[in-house]
């Protein structure tokens, strides 16, 4: 998969990308991450990406101009477009499934008080990570990046995210690893006793109590 990024501040990804799972699997050409700077493409002679809002307002607006001609001199013709702003669908675990069979991505970061509402004409898709405002879309893209990079094939085992949390609308399981008392706290029973259908009885119900706790939106679903 292609993944390009446009953003004004490229070196704020370069500590996430360049460690663990990611940095692996851009190794091994799973993926490949493109940070491209947009201001590199403005026609304005003071290198200018931002202006103000007509009608008024605070804040700096991120222009059309360099984010469309950055767009055009990249997009192939199975480009999806994302741009990230809290007012997009809310990202979920679903969308991350069906991005990471996509073969490339362009994912568009807004920064300021946001961007000319004329680039939404650009993209196919507009994403938000949660009810709550960043200063930048740096951070989103790199938690779509990265929810999308452990999916893909050979990246990490298919049996470590099948069963992860969302599938089937259920959060995970506890897990516990040595060792078998810690701080007078003991490790289940059950999980001692080698009996798989035991073991998995025990954890889906574990699943569903937790789910009905925490999350109990996702089990209407
Ligand atoms: C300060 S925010 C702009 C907020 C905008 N005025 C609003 O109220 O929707 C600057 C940029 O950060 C990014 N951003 C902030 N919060 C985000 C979120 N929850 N999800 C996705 N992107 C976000 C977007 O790209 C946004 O254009």
């Amino acid at each position: 998969m292609r993944i390009d990024i446009l953003t004004i501040f490229p070196e704020m990804f370069t500590g996430v990308f360049s460690e663990s799972i990611i940095k692996r699997a851009m190794e091994n050409k799973k993926v490949q991450i493109n940070l491209i700077n947009f201001r590199d493409y403005t026609n304005d002679p003071h290198n200018k990406v931002d202006d103000t809002p007509y009608g008024g307002g605070a804040g700096m607006v991120l222009m059309p101009q360099p984010i469309f001609d950055c767009v055009k001199s990249i997009r192939t013709a199975e480009a999806k477009v994302i741009l990230l702003t809290p007012s997009g669908k809310v990202y979920n675990q679903r969308m991350a499934y069906d991005l990471s069979n996509e073969k490339h991505l362009i994912i568009i970061c807004g920064h300021y008080e946001g961007f000319d509402e004329r680039i939404k004409s650009i993209c196919d898709l507009e994403l938000s990570i949660g009810d709550y405002v960043l200063t930048g879309g740096e951070i989103p893209a790199m938690v779509l990046v990265d929810s999308i990079t452990r999916l893909l094939d050979g990246v990490i085992r298919d049996e470590s995210h099948i069963n992860d949390s969302f599938n089937n609308n259920l959060l995970d399981y506890p897990t516990y690893t040595k060792p078998r008392v810690y701080e007078g706290m003991e490790v289940p029973e059950v999980l001692l006793s080698g009996d798989h259908k035991k073991i998995e009885e025990y954890r889906h119900n574990e699943q569903i109590r937790i789910t009905k706790e925490n999350r109990p939106d996702l089990l209407d679903k």
